[in-house]
């Protein structure tokens, strides 16, 4: 393997260029259980053990948001089975996380609409948000039942019905978590290059990584080299170079 880069913490507060807000398209469960002859259930079952290690390199490395790609407006089309495994993983994780959460002074938030899940997902996703929203520390969004148009449709049935001018600040404020900035840097696994309908808003100047490797595999390393790369990369946000 590669030497993993040293990453450069230099110029913080905003901790150099270590970006602000990663999003994570967290593909290739299903081919990780085909590899090994497992259900597909098994591959987001180890996809949850990559993500609570991720979540803490995340923090480790002073991130200061974190969206994960939990389940989209699209996976319902799923068998029944692995839907219901998928919502069963997330309760776990949020109850079974609680006290790291704290001890790590991490916040959980939601990007998604509450009303599609069962009740008693959104009822814990509200609750582990409310106790721990006054944490400083990395925040965690969880996109469930997310969908970047459903999120911007959404958006735009507020602004409609607040009246006022439509206009791109008017309708950021409308947006599932308008006070988290655009992310700087979305990283998809497993190798495919489509976005699949993830903050499709707020990615306009966002820079991408693709990895080969399925998430399962994924390791705080990869998490490292991905940005070790962004931190490479010069952005311009459609101006020119100074
Ligand atoms: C995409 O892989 C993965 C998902 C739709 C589910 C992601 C869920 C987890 C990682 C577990 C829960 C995590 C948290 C943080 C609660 P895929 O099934 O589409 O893979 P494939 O393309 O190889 O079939």
């Amino acid at each position: 393997m590669p030497p993993v880069p040293d990453l450069d913490k230099r110029d913080i507060p905003g901790r150099g260029r270590i970006p602000s807000h990663v999003g994570i398209i967290m593909d290739g469960n299903g081919r990780w259980a085909r590899r090994q002859n497992l259900p597909r259930t098994q591959g987001h079952q180890e996809g949850l053990k990559t993500a609570k290690r991720i979540v803490k390199a995340a923090s480790d490395m002073g991130i200061s948001y974190l969206t994960l790609y939990v389940f989209s407006t699209e996976n319902w089309k799923r068998a029944a089975e692995e839907v219901a495994f998928i919502m069963g993983l997330v309760k776990t994780y949020l109850r079974g996380e609680l006290d790291f959460f704290r001890e790590n002074r991490i916040r959980i938030r939601h990007a998604g609409d509450p009303e599609g899940l069962p009740p008693e997902i959104a009822r814990e996703i509200r609750e582990v948000s409310e106790d721990t929203r006054d944490f400083p520390g990395l925040s965690v969004i969880l996109a469930l039942n997310y969908g970047g148009r459903d999120e911007i449709v959404r958006a735009v049935r507020h602004l409609v019905r607040e009246g006022g001018a439509i206009t791109e600040e008017a309708l950021g404020r409308c947006l599932d978590n308008p006070d988290v900035p655009d992310p700087d840097l979305i990283i998809r696994t497993a190798g495919e290059f489509r976005i699949s309908n993830f903050l499709l808003w707020e990615s306009a100047y966002t820079e991408y990584s693709i990895s080969d490797k399925l998430w399962p595999d994924w390791t705080d390393g990869d998490l490292k080299k991905a940005i070790g790369d962004f931190q490479g990369r010069e952005r311009k946000f459609g101006g020119i170079k100074a």
